[in-house]
């Protein structure tokens, strides 16, 4: 008998729900037990719902279980979300209603005053919100969220550069991959030899979530990171790997290599607690000329590291850099693995 936590992924069948399953295989505290899904794949076989889009076969125990609707009543206290957002919202709290610890890569409760945002080598505190979350909504179990793909490559640099030298404004560019729009996406004819410089909601998230992020918790709620980001947001023609251009204006001034010191040695509460998932080192620091390059950098730390290069002085603001982050690793189920990873290791869990 397995002591490892019971654990289940609703949205199951899509890019982020197979990158849950494929991450989850072997992990050392948390047991996959549930998979579940709309209606349209609720009934089948893991294998028969799902179009498997993973470098590494379906698990063999998983592939015949049978897909079950999102309802909670799932054999599992804790579930990773990967809904589509017209419907995350609305079945995420009616398992957080049921005592579930749902931790979700939705957008839905992002931005809610009473639901952390969770980065774990930035805000770990945050998950105090969770005692007025549930005083508020008088449920027993949770809403921990992580933030958008685009906008963790960009906060796990920009965080440790706010906390040394402060962050004034910011202009971000960025080119996100083709998994981010999930399976099957953009059509490859409108991709090929093509950018397409427009994202639906994707550059108000980029903006606001990192103040969120970067904020301070007081009592109980984030008062937001005084400054400034404008993004500009492309989709591009790479299969995984969001790339970041930004452009910072720092309040105290700094040189690229003091930058790049501070980036280089940030080390933060999930290193310290040696959590499964936490990478050895949260940024990693390139100093070759055309790196950091999605092919060849985005698994950095098994795809938990955000990869920092070019880093050096801005005309117009003070600093500017490229950061590259695994979408849907770091930006997506590993994100939302390590935040549960956090929970467990502070007694969030039991
Ligand atoms: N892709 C990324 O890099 C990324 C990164 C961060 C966050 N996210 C967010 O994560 C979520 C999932 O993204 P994705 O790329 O994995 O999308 P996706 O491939 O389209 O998968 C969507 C999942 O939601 C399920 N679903 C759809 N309608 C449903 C309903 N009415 N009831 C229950 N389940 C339903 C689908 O099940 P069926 O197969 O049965 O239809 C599928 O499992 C989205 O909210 C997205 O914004 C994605």
């Amino acid at each position: 008998m397995s002591n490892k936590i019971a654990v289940g992924v609703l949205g199951a069948t899509g890019a982020v729900g197979q990158k849950f399953v494929a991450l989850l295989e072997d992990h050392p505290w948390f047991e996959l037990t549930e998979l579940a899904a709309s209606d349209r794949s609720a009934g089948k076989s893991y294998k028969d719902a799902t179009v498997w889009r993973q470098y590494k076969p379906i698990p063999v125990r998983l592939t015949k279980q049978t897909v079950k609707a999102c309802e909670p009543t799932l054999d599992c206290r804790v579930v990773f979300s990967s809904l589509d957002s017209s419907v995350a919202g609305e079945v995420e709290e009616n398992f957080a209603r049921a005592g579930y610890i749902v931790l979700t890569n939705s957008k839905n409760h992002r931005m809610d005053d009473d639901v952390p945002l969770l980065v774990p080598e930035i805000n770990p505190e945050h998950l105090g919100l969770l005692k007025a979350q549930r005083a508020k909504r008088g449920w027993p179990g949770a809403i921990v969220t992580n933030p958008n793909c685009s906008t963790i490559g960009l906060v796990m640099a920009l965080a440790p550069i706010h906390r040394a030298f402060g962050v004034k404004r910011v202009i971000v560019t960025t080119m996100q991959a083709l998994s981010g729009a999930g399976y099957p996406g953009h059509s490859a004819i409108d991709m090929l030899g093509n950018v397409i410089p427009f994202i639906g909601g994707e550059e108000d998230k980029v903006e606001t979530e990192p103040l969120k992020i970067m904020g301070t918790l007081e009592g109980d709620r984030i008062r937001f990171a005084d400054c400034r980001i404008s993004a500009h947001t492309n989709r591009v023609f790479v299969e995984d790997g969001h790339m970041e251009c930004a452009s910072v204006e720092l309040e105290k001034k700094a040189k690229p290599d003091e930058v790049a010191q501070v980036l280089a040695q940030f080390s933060s509460l999930p290193q310290e607690l040696r959590l499964p998932f936490a990478p050895k080192h949260p940024v990693v620091v390139t100093d070759e000329r055309d790196r950091p390059q999605p092919r060849f950098d985005r698994d950095a730390g098994s795809g938990m590291s955000a990869v920092v290069g070019r880093v050096r002085e801005c005309p117009v603001f003070d600093i500017r850099f490229v950061v590259l982050s695994h979408n849907t690793i770091r930006g997506a189920a590993g994100a939302a693995i390590l935040n549960a990873e956090l929970m467990k290791a502070q007694g969030m869990l039991d």
